[in-house]
């Protein structure tokens, strides 16, 4: 019986969990959280445990996905992960369209919605959540987070851990550096460099 197990039972978590079950590739489906005493029985599946104890028991499961919203812990999960052995899938809800020219990295989620274009390239662990599009030539680093509703135009490049929020815009041809915030609706025309949040139309720092 195959089985998939999800570090962090957050409502990120819930989305990956859901996505996993469209996809219909594993009949059982359980979390590890840090405050799995107080999830366990709340939700569908079963919480078992901390996910202090990732390494240990991903051994037990055909496949892991890390759905934690902080891309530095997602990543250090996912590095780990890997170098343990473990089956770090690439989760594709059926509803979301990706390029057949598309990379997409170890452990990355495309939630329904989702559309990825010609050549796209997705790092490690990189969230396309609902309904965002990611537009040809884009190159998104390890853990970017492209959050519902935004859209990428072609050509962009977007440095690791950067984090691009709900319903945003960005220009073709712009670099967005390494952990960027992009607020809410923001309307991005111009490069942002390392670290800074940008927000409102144009996109400017606050
Ligand atoms: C950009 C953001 C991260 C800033 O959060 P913050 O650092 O807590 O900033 P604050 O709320 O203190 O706001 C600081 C100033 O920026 C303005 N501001 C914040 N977000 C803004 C946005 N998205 N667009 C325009 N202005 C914004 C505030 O009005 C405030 O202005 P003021 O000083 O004149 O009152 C946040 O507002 C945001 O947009 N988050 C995105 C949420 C999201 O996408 N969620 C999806 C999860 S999947």
């Amino acid at each position: 019986m195959s089985s998939l197990l999800i570090i962090g039972a957050s409502g990120h978590g819930k989305v990956v969990a859901e996505t996993a079950e469209a996809i219909g590739s594993w009949e059982t489906i359980a979390f590890l959280d840090d405050d799995f005493a107080t999830l366990n029985g709340k939700l569908r599946w079963p919480v078992v445990a901390s996910s202090k104890d990732a390494i240990t028991l991903s051994r037990q499961y055909d496949a892991v996905v890390v759905a934690i919203g902080h891309a530095e812990i997602r990543l250090r999960f996912i590095n780990e992960l890997a170098a343990a052995g473990c089956v770090l899938p690439v989760l594709l809800h059926p509803a979301a369209w990706v390029s057949m020219s598309a990379n997409l990295g170890v452990g990355s989620v495309v939630f329904a919605g989702a559309v990825i274009q010609a050549d796209v390239r997705l790092g490690r662990a990189v969230i396309v959540n609902t309904s965002a599009s990611v537009d040809h030539d884009c190159q998104l680093a390890d853990g970017v987070h492209v959050c519902p509703g935004a859209h990428l135009a072609g050509n962009i490049v977007v440095g690791e851990g950067a984090w691009l929020g709900i319903g945003c815009v960005v220009k073709q041809g712009v670099c967005l550096g390494k952990g960027v915030t992009v607020g809410a609706g923001a309307v991005v025309l111009k490069n942002v460099t390392d670290g800074l949040t940008v927000a409102g139309c144009p996109a400017r720092a606050i």
